[in-house]
């Protein structure tokens, strides 16, 4: 089900693969370009300037919230305006130590180390974190055994800037050695379309006012479904011989690919479906879902959720997920008496 949805669940999660290199084009540079996020911009543009300022670098950011809304392209933007090196890697690349330790030694004055999957990084790996972070120092353990010596390496002072979907999976001695801790929200939909009509003129489209504002409506508060779904409408406005995308062309086009005008997809749908008709409604476990749609419990937490739960289609309680009467009406089905009765 999911793997023939055009917003691919994969690549969402994963971002740093195939959609990225033909986004990378779309992402803004630098901090002026960035349309949103203005509590996390505002922040950001205080500690780059006051670090320019002083001609520190940057104290240790972290970045968390769900998939797609900009992250890993406001890693690029902080190197940008620092005028510093980026060297990029994730937790799950970092295996061991030894991998971590090659890449701190190797670092410039200043340079930004971006980790993205944060919560992914091994704890082994994690501790020699601690200090590099503090005090830009990493303590290495020669000849392992009875002889063994601890050498203690200094290093150049450098920023982390760490990104995660789990904020909550980050152990909180990590998350205290960030200097800034940065939330990032789901977009409204003027700033959807605002950032549906720059793609736009990046990719020399013709789309008018409600074309974009149609687009906007059903990225789930994403940018990057909001760039997936501008190249799917532009595929079909082309095939189609469409000068430019309207409303009625973005329509027509985001309903073959089974996007509805609330943004959910066939998988969000069927999420709420099971919860409703095998479940009567919840409550029922993430762990129970996964099953039985076949999902990772990741995906489902990761991707999913989250924009059920801000947009008012699900409720998440201590003894599971549960939908609501929004969900119900979107899918057009009616409430049982017997989910009326209290557990
Ligand atoms: N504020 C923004 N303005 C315009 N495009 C954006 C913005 N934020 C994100 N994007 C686009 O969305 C895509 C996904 O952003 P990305 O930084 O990769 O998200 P994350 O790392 O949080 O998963 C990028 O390719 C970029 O083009
Ligand atoms: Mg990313």
């Amino acid at each position: 089900m999911s793997r023939e949805s055009i917003i691919s669940r994969e690549s969402q999660k994963i971002d740093e693969t195939a959609d990225e290199s033909t986004l990378a084009s779309l992402r803004p540079e630098n901090l002026s370009e960035y349309i949103g996020q203005e509590a996390v911009i505002q922040k950001l543009t205080i500690a780059i300037k006051a670090a320019l300022g002083r001609g520190e670098p940057l104290d240790h950011i972290l970045f968390h919230g769900p998939p797609g809304l900009g992250k890993t392209t406001l890693a690029h933007i902080v190197s940008n305006e620092m005028n510093a090196g980026l060297v990029c890697t994730s937790g799950p690349a970092l295996e061991r130590a030894a991998d971590l330790v090659g890449i701190l030694t190797n670092l410039q004055q200043g340079d930004i180390l971006f980790i993205d999957e944060m919560h992914r990084l091994p704890r082994v790996v994690e501790e020699y974190l601690y200090p590099a972070m503090e005090d830009f120092v990493i303590d290495i353990v020669l000849d392992p055994g009875p002889h063994a010596r601890t050498v203690r390496l200094d290093l150049a002072e450098f920023t982390i800037v760490g990104a995660t979907t789990r904020a909550g999976l980050i152990t909180s001695p990590l998350r205290n050695r960030f200097g800034l801790s940065l939330h990032m929200q789901f977009y409204s939909t003027s700033e959807l379309a605002e950032i549906t009509r720059r793609s736009s003129r990046i990719l020399n489209l013709e789309i008018t006012d409600g074309g974009a504002e149609t687009i906007a409506l059903r990225s789930r508060g994403t940018p990057r479904i909001c760039n997936m779904l501008l190249k799917r409408v532009r595929d079909f406005a082309q095939v189609e011989g469409k000068d430019a995308i309207t409303e009625d062309v973005a329509v027509e086009a985001m309903d073959i690919h089974g996007v509805d005008e609330a943004g959910l997809d066939g998988l969000d749908r069927k999420y709420l479906s099971v919860i409703i008709k095998q479940y009567t409604g919840g409550p029922v476990g993430v762990a129970a879902m996964a099953a039985t749609l076949n999902e990772e419990k990741d995906t489902l937490i990761d991707v999913v959720e989250p924009y059920l739960l801000i947009s008012g289609f699900l409720n998440r309680t201590s003894r599971g997920r549960m939908t609501t009467l929004k969900a119900y009406r979107h899918l057009g089905l009616k409430r049982s008496s017997q989910e009326e009765l209290p557990f």
